[in-house]
């Protein structure tokens, strides 16, 4: 049965509110499942409605939340699934703690930088968050009052503000096929 491609991984995508997450994550996913990868989806605006509710975004909130979400990702890629994980997550440092975790129990920590300058997200604004927090309305909101702190070596950098969805995705599952993640598109089933 097995094709050689069961061990789970974790893609951390990390970017500003607005950026592209979400829609990456939309993009991969079925994708992903196409070629035979188990997925789970940790996207920040749903954790925040179940698994993080109550919780708001100090930093030591925005923490205890992305150390929820990296702990299920470590039991879920660790148990073969390609998880993706899709929330601001602000802070290098937890980050790194959350791929040393996953990474200790043998799954791949991918992390893909979702980069959009400010400018084009406060134009852009889809939940009206932007022109709150530039007006004062919302205080310590990412990027416009409060810290983003972007990935030092991220495994991919997305710029979503120059490239079509469907070209950022496809750096990204060529990331996860060249360090043998996922297999190449249509190279799948010889087995089935
Ligand atoms: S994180 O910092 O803890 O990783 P998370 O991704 O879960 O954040 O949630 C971010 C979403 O919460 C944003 O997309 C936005 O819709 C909403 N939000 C509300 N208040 C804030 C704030 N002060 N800073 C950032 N996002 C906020």
């Amino acid at each position: 049965m097995s094709n050689g491609y069961e061990k789970g991984f974790t893609l951390w995508f990390t970017g500003l509110s607005g950026a592209g997450k979400t829609t990456l994550t939309a993009a991969i996913a079925p994708e992903l499942k196409a070629r035979g990868v188990k997925v789970e989806i940790l996207d920040g605006d749903e954790v925040r409605t179940n698994l993080s509710k109550g919780l708001g975004f100090s930093k030591e909130d925005r923490d205890i939340n992305i150390r929820r979400i990296g702990y299920v990702a470590r039991l879920l890629a660790r148990n073969g699934v390609g998880v993706i994980s899709a929330a601001i997550s602000p802070y290098r440092e937890i980050r790194d703690e959350v791929r040393t975790a996953i990474e200790h129990d043998g799954a791949e920590f991918v992390e893909v930088f979702v980069h959009c300058p400010i400018d084009v997200l406060a134009e852009r604004d889809v939940k009206g968050l932007y022109k709150k927090a530039l007006a004062g309305e919302l205080q310590g909101f990412t990027g416009v009052s409060d810290p983003y702190e972007p990935p030092v070596n991220p495994a991919v950098t997305v710029e979503t503000d120059r490239e079509p969805v469907a070209e950022s995705a496809a750096k990204i599952l060529r990331e996860l096929e060249r360090r043998g993640l996922i297999p190449a598109a249509g190279a799948r089933g010889s087995g089935a």
